[in-house]
């Protein structure tokens, strides 16, 4: 996968690309980053990628001119037209869609990605008008920029992707991947300060363990998160378990 980044911080980016997982995904060309300072394509001689807003109001509003040229750039480094048409350009906003492991599971399936980080009071509308094919927010709350809720993106998108994680079996029981919350997991010691492993995860029943790990994600969700359970499909001994382990309503 390919993804290239608009930011007028690409140092930001320096870090989190350069350890880990992350590392050895771009050394074993599992994805490649590309990061574009916005400023680059600006024509000034102050690199003037921001201007006050019309109407008046608080803060500056990123302009439109350098980050519409950032994309064209972009796209006209790809050959395949096809490719250009299906390639997501996502704004980060806090006005976009919420950002989940579905939607992560969605853009997972694109060989290329454009990300757009805005900053200070916004992006120019026409951005997002004309430009723009996806705007996306990681949660209901204001950062200073797109910066680290692209990190937050990228990050769930690459983990992904095949060859990434250690084993290819592990992402899918991530909590959220199958619209649950994961099982409790444990390691050696199987006694640690008088806390012990349940029994049967060191049974070597695997028929048993198995059963373990359903109901523990079944009872974990119902316990923290009960509404994910709404949405997803239980058969019917799953059913019953979330009836076993609710609490009767109290009669008025
Ligand atoms: N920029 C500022 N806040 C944001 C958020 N919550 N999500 C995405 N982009 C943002």
């Amino acid at each position: 996968m390919r993804i290239d980044i608009l930011t007028l911080f690409p140092q930001m980016f320096q870090v989190p690309f350069s350890a880990g997982i992350f590392k050895r995904a771009i050394d074993h060309k599992l994805v490649s980053i590309n990061l574009h300072n916005i400023r680059d394509y600006t024509h000034d001689k102050h690199h003037t990628a921001d201007d006050y807003p019309y109407g008046g109001g608080p803060g500056m509003v990123l302009k439109p001119e350098p980050i519409f040229e950032a994309v064209e750039a972009i796209k006209s480094d790809i050959s395949a037209k096809e490719e250009v048409r299906a390639l997501p350009i996502i704004l980060l906003t806090p006005q976009g869609r919420l950002f989940s492991q579905q939607i992560a599971q969605e853009l997972a399936k694109y060989s290329h990605l454009i990300l757009i980080c805005g900053h200070y009071e916004g992006v120019d509308e026409r951005v997002r008008e004309h430009l723009a094919t996806d705007e996306i927010s990681i949660g209901d709350y204001v950062l200073t920029g797109g910066e680290l809720p692209a990190m937050v993106v990228i990050d769930t998108v690459v983990r992904l992707l095949p060859g990434v994680l250690g084993s290819e079996a592990s992402p899918v029981n991530d909590s959220h991947a199958n619209g649950l919350l994961e099982y409790p997991q444990y390691t050696r010691p199987a006694e640690y300060r008088g806390w012990s492993v349940p029994e049967v995860l060191t049974s070597g029943n695997h028929a048993q363990i198995a059963k373990w790990h359903r109901e523990q994600t079944i009872q974990r969700t119902l316990e923290r998160r009960p509404e994910l359970l709404d949405k997803t499909n239980l058969c019917l001994e799953e059913k019953q378990l979330v009836e076993r382990l609710t609490p009767p309503l109290k009669q008025s």
